[in-house]
C-alpha cells in the first residue's frame, strides 16, 4: 500500500516535480487517501493534500514548487493517523533538513517517539512515520552523509518499510531502504528513479534493477550505488520493464476497470506465449527447484487473498485432475497460523498479482521455513514474492491498475492451468500429445472471452433495474463456484452492494432462507455436456425460481434447458469444464462495473480499499 517515486535529474533539470507526479499518477491505485510531492533546491519545499491526487496537483497549479532536480512524491493508503493534509506524506524533520516518505508500518514509532520527547523534540502529525524523519535528521547532523544517517536510521526501526528520503542541503541525491515493501531503481541516462513498483518510472525508462530484502540505495543523477543494511555493497544485474507505458492508461475507455475488462483476451494470450520448448515440453519462467523435486511432492497448498485465492480455488480442480495429486487451498493469512503440515514433499503455490501482498508473503516464509518448496505465480516482475520463491511462473496480463482485479485473475488462472499441465508432463500423468491438446484448447480462449465481452451492452442493460437491490447471491458448483465467490466480490467491492457466493448444493443447507420475492440469484450453469452437473444445478434453479427469485444465469450456447426457468440468460461459448471460469467470470465483471457506474461510484478506487495490501 502505498506509491511512492523518488527522482533525481540533472542539476540544470527543472523536471522533477512531473516526472513524480506523472509516477504518482501511475501508482495511485496503491493508495488514494492523501498525496505529496517535496523538492529540495537548498532548502525543503512540499505540497501535501488530503484526498486523491487530483487535489494536490490543484494546489500545485495555483502554488508551483521551485524548480529542481530532486524530488519525492506520495500517495497514501492510510494505516497510522487519518487521511488529512497533516498526516500526508512527505514529513518534514523538526529542522527543515530532511523531507522524507514511507510505506508499511514502523511498529516501534511510539518508543521512538518517547526518545525524540527527552530532546524535546515532539511529534506534530498522528503518524507512525514522522518520528523517522526526526530521526534521521538526528543521524545526518551526526554523520553528514545522508546515507551513513539512512543506514544508522533503518537499524533502530522494527516493522516494515520502504523509505525515500532527501535532504536540504544534499540536492542531487535521493536515498532509499526497504525491508518487507517494495522498492525498485530506475537507470535512465544522466538521471535515475526510484518507485514502489515499475508503474512509478515506466513512462521513463525500461531498464530496472530490483532491491532486496534490507538494502538501501543512494541514486545521482551519474550513479546507482546499492548496499545492504550492514553496509555491504552489492551488486545487481538490471533488467528490462517488458510494461508499456499506454498499458497503464485508459486507452479510450472511461475507467481503468473496463479497460481491463477488454484486456483479458490478450492477458491470457500473452500469458500462454511462448510456453514450449524446442523439445515440445512446457517451460516455467525460473525454475529454481530440481524436477526431481516436484516429480516427488505429495500435496500442493494454494496460499493467496481475495481473487487471486479464488484463481487458487480454480487451480484445485484442474491440477487434481489432471496431476492426480491431493491440493488444498489456504487463505495466505490463515495459513500460518493454523500450523500447516508442511514438509519438503509438500509444494506451496502462492498466487499474487502484486508480488507483494503482505499476508502471501509471510505464507510463503513460512511455508519455506517449514522445508516446502513454493512457486510464485505473480504478474509484478521485481517484486518481492517473485524474488523469494524458489519457482516463478509470470502472468503476462500487463499492469493492472483498477483496484478491483480483472484481467490478473483470468491471468491467474491461466497460469494454473500452465502449472498443472507442466507438473503432469514432468511426471508422467499425460503424454505430450494430450498436454498439446489442452494448450490449443486454452489457446481458443481468448477468442471466447472476446465473444463475451461482445455482449456487454446487454449485460449493462440489466443494471437499470438493480440500483436499489440490497442482496445479491451467486451460486455454482465445480469450477462455477469460485466463480461465484468472484463474482460476489466483485460486487461488494464496486457497488457496495451485500452479496453472497455459495456452492449451489449447500443452498438447501442454509442460503434458501435468503431467498425471497425479486430476489436476484445468478447462476453459473455448467456445460450440458457434463449431465449430472448441469442437471443438479438445474434442480437447484428450480428450487430459488420456485421461491419468487429473480434468476439470471451464466450458460452455454445451445444450452436450451435453463431458458424455461432463467429471468435472463447470459451466454458463453462452448468451452471444456475446468476451463469455463475463463468466461463465466466475464459477464459478472461487466455487471459489478456497470451497476457501480450506475450508482455513480469511483470504479477504479472503490472506498477503503488500495490495490496492493502491503501491511497484515
Ligand atoms: O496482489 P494480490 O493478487 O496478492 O492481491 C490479492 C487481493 O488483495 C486482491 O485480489 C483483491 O482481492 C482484489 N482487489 C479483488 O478485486
Amino acid at each position: 500500500m502505498c506509491g511512492i517515486v523518488g527522482y533525481v535529474g540533472a542539476e540544470n533539470s527543472t523536471r522533477a516535480v512531473d516526472v513524480v507526479l506523472e509516477g504518482l499518477s501511475r501508482l495511485e491505485y496503491r493508495g488514494y487517501d492523501s498525496a505529496g510531492v517535496a523538492v529540495t533546491t537548498g532548502t525543503i519545499s512540499q505540497v501535501k493534500r488530503a484526498g486523491k491526487l487530483q487535489n494536490l496537483l490543484d494546489e500545485l497549479a495555483s502554488n508551483p514548487l521551485p524548480n529542481s532536480a530532486t524530488s519525492i512524491g506520495h500517495t497514501r493508503w492510510t494505516t497510522h493517523g487519518g487521511p488529512t493534509d497533516e498526516n500526508a506524506h512527505p514529513h518534514l524533520s523538526f529542522d527543515g533538513s530532511i523531507s522524507l516518505v514511507h510505506n508499511g508500518i514502523i511498529e516501534n514509532h511510539a518508543e521512538l517517539a518517547r526518545e525524540l520527547a527527552e530532546q524535546g523534540i515532539e511529534r506534530v502529525t498522528q503518524t507512525d512515520t514522522e518520528v523517522v524523519a526526526h530521526h534521521l535528521a538526528l543521524s545526518y547532523k551526526k554523520e553528514g552523509d545522508l546515507t551513513k544517517a539512512l543506514l544508522a536510521t533503518v537499524a533502530e526501526l522494527e516493522g516494515s518499510f520502504t523509505i525515500v528520503a532527501i535532504a536540504a542541503d544534499a540536492p542531487g541525491t535521493v536515498v532509499a531502504a526497504r525491508r518487507n515493501s517494495p522498492l525498485v531503481v530506475g537507470l535512465g541516462d544522466g538521471e535515475n528513479f526510484v518507485g514502489s513498483d515499475v508503474a512509478a518510472f515506466v513512462g521513463q525508462t525500461k531498464r530496472a534493477i530490483e532491491m532486496g530484502q534490507d538494502e538501501l540505495v543512494t541514486i545521482t543523477p551519474d550513479s546507482v550505488t546499492i548496499q545492504t543494511f550492514e553496509g555491504e555493497p552489492v551488486e545487481r544485474d538490471e533488467f528490462e520493464i517488458n510494461w508499456n507505458a499506454e498499458a497503464a492508461v485508459k486507452g479510450g475507455f472511461n475507467t481503468f476497470m473496463e479497460k481491463e475488462i477488454h484486456d483479458q483476451p490478450s492477458a491470457v494470450r500473452d500469458t500462454l506465449l511462448g510456453r514450449m520448448s524446442e523439445s515440445g515440453s512446457l517451460m516455467l519462467d525460473e525454475l529454481r527447484i530440481d524436477e526431481s523435486i516436484l516429480r516427488r511432492i505429495d500435496k500442493i497448498i494454494v496460499v493467496a487473498c481475495g481473487t487471486a485465492a479464488y484463481a487458487g480455488h480454480v487451480a484445485k480442480y484442474a491440477i487434481e485432475h489432471w496431476c492426480r495429486i491431493p491440493v488444498e487451498v489456504e487463505l495466505a493469512h490463515e495459513f500460518r497460523y493454523r500450523d500447516p503440515v508442511v514438509s519438503e514433499k509438500t509444494l506451496v503455490v502462492a498466487i499474487t498479482q502484486s508480488g507483494e501482498t503482505m499476508d502471501t508473503l509471510m505464507a510463503v516464509r513460512h511455508a519455506r521455513d517449514q522445508g516446502a518448496k513454493v512457486l510464485a505465480i505473480v504478474n509484478t516482475h521485481g517484486s518481492t514474492i517473485a524474488r523469494e520463491s524458489d519457482a516463478v511462473l509470470y502472468t503476462h496480463a500487463g499492469p493492472e491498475v483498477a483496484v478491483a482485479s480483472t484481467k490478473a485473475f483470468v491471468a491467474q488462472i491461466t497460469a494454473t492451468y500452465l502449472l498443472g499441465l507442466y507438473l503432469a508432463q514432468l511426471r508422467g500423468n499425460k503424454y505430450s500429445d494430450e498436454v498439446i491438446t489442452y494448450l490449443d484448447e486454452l489457446m481458443a480462449m481468448p477468442d471466447k472471452i472476446t465473444a463475451v465481452i461482445s455482449q456487454e451492452d446487454e449485460i449493462k442493460a440489466l443494471v437499470a433495474s438493480m440500483k436499489d437491490v440490497k442482496t445479491v447471491l451467486f451460486l455454482g458448483r465445480h469450477v462455477g463456484y469460485p466463480v461465484a465467490l468472484e463474482g460476489a466480490l466483485k460486487l461488494k467491492e464496486l457497488a457496495y452492494i451485500h452479496a453472497e457466493g455459495f456452492a449451489a448444493g449447500e443452498l438447501k443447507h442454509g442460503p434458501i432462507a435468503l431467498v425471497e420475492e425479486d430476489q436476484p440469484v445468478f447462476f453459473i450453469v455448467p456445460t450440458p455436456r457434463r449431465p449430472v452437473l448441469h442437471a443438479k444445478v438445474l434442480s437447484n434453479l428450480q428450487e430459488v425460481k420456485a421461491r419468487g427469485a429473480r434468476v439470471l444465469c451464466i450458460a452455454e450456447e445451445g444450452d436450451t434447458a435453463v431458458a424455461e426457468y432463467a429471468d435472463t440468460v447470459i451466454r458463453i461459448p462452448e468451452t471444456p469444464t475446468l476451463l469455463h471460469p475463463l468466461v463465466s467470470v466475464v459477464p459478472l465483471q461487466i455487471f459489478a462495473c456497470a451497476l457501480a457506474t450506475e450508482k455513480g461510484l469511483d470504479v477504479d478506487q472503490p472506498r477503503n480499499l488500495a490495490k496492493s495490501v502491503t501491511v497484515e
